[in-house]
């Protein structure tokens, strides 16, 4: 075993000691870790994608590792069983489901539909957006909305830019990249008021971080919703590149017939992985709950600092480098991958709740 692998496993485990929190045996972080086992010249801390530090779970490689044998073999008729579970878990029916390969290809899909008709769709000036830069080169119009003082996504505001020939509107909550979450009352009352202009797209990659439930359960009475999911967050899983969406059974339809193969570009072991990612849900919980320690230790440690922060329902911290020019130069020296900055106002950035070894060197990074 290389020796900085070595030292990083060590790490691991004084770093959840000193949160009060056992090394997990459980977790995969002995098999997964560091991203120098695949990229050995690279052996940077990555704190910019908000992935999941632990994941997969030791069940979801097992599920894939058996699954790699089935490799010779399309994969398209055999995503039903992965529908259905996906349907079950949310109530719906499978009809009502669409899997992707990551849901940035749901994303995008569904801009370029909605962009047929060369209208606008409506979204918050600073959210995750890079999936509409095909649907805009071919005409379709982005129109933005400024966040509100709290770094929220200012809802009466997005509804009122809603113009004639505006066909979408993307909601991203919890938001990414600020970390805010629209309440549920607040969004299901703003869903049925939207909806009866344009199609609504949330995206809620990050909701397994949050105790708040789905708006999926909207979908069977709303022709007008799309509810966007992935496996790549909590569930550790972003280099499977598999996710869903969950809509009325007439927009999958719709949509699904946009794309060869709908549901059948997802690998056997991404299936597979999937699959036993949702049956090991003491794995997601554990993740929820040791990322919302370390989020806290490092939102503290930051303020301490004087970083200006956004309270966050996620797996990153939204803050301001505007006190510290030298910021990004010494995220460099150390060798940790973070963003840039999203606004210029307030210079704000974004970083990615890693383990507590890996926060533990951020902190000592932004502190030198
Ligand atoms: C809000 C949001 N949606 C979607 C994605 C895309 O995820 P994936 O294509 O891996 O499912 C990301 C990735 O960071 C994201 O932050």
């Amino acid at each position: 075993m290389p020796a900085n692998r070595r030292t990083w496993l060590k790490q691991i485990g004084w770093g959840m000691a000193g949160l009060g929190i056992a090394p997990l045996q459980s977790f995969a972080v002995t098999e997964s870790g560091p991203h120098e086992a695949l990229f050995p010249q690279d052996d940077s801390i990555r704190l910019s994608s908000n992935e999941n530090p632990y994941g997969p779970s030791p069940a979801v490689i097992a599920a894939m590792t058996a699954a790699l044998s089935l490799s010779n073999r399309y994969n398209w008729q055999y995503s039903s069983d992965l529908m259905a579970t996906i349907a079950k878990k949310h109530q719906l029916d499978p009809g009502n489901i669409m899997i992707s390969a990551g849901s940035t290809e749901i994303l995008d899909l569904q801009a370029r539909y909605f962009g047929e008709a060369k209208g606008s769709f409506v979204i918050s000036e600073t959210t995750y957006s890079n999936w509409s830069s095909i649907a805009e080169n071919a005409g379709y119009k982005k129109i933005t909305v400024p966040l509100n003082a709290e770094k929220k996504q200012d809802l009466a505001s997005m509804l009122s830019a809603i113009r004639t020939d505006t066909n979408m509107l993307y909601l991203c909550n919890p938001n990414n990249p600020t970390g805010t979450l629209i309440p549920d009352r607040e969004l299901v009352s703003f869903i049925t008021e939207a909806t009866k202009k344009v199609t609504v797209v949330i995206d809620e990659a990050y909701l397994d971080y949050t105790e708040q439930s789905s708006a999926a359960r909207l979908v069977p009475n709303n022709k007008n919703l799309i509810i966007v999911k992935t496996f790549s967050k909590i569930y550790g899983l972003a280099g499977a590149r598999i996710g869903y969406a969950l809509m009325h059974e007439e927009l999958t339809e719709k949509i699904s017939s946009t794309k060869t193969w709908a549901n059948g570009d997802i690998s056997v072991a991404s299936r597979a992985a999937a699959m036993a990612a949702l049956q090991d849900t003491a794995f997601t919980k554990k993740c929820r709950e040791l990322n919302e320690q370390v989020r806290t230790d490092t939102m503290r440690q930051l303020q301490q600092l004087n970083f200006a922060c956004i309270p966050s329902f996620s797996n990153f911290i939204y803050f301001s480098t505007e006190k510290h020019k030298t910021y990004f130069e010494q995220l460099k020296r150390s060798r940790i991958q973070g963003t840039y900055v999203y606004e210029k106002a307030g210079e704000w950035t974004r970083i990615t709740v890693g383990t507590a070894a890996e926060m533990k060197q951020f902190i000592a990074a932004v502190s030198s």
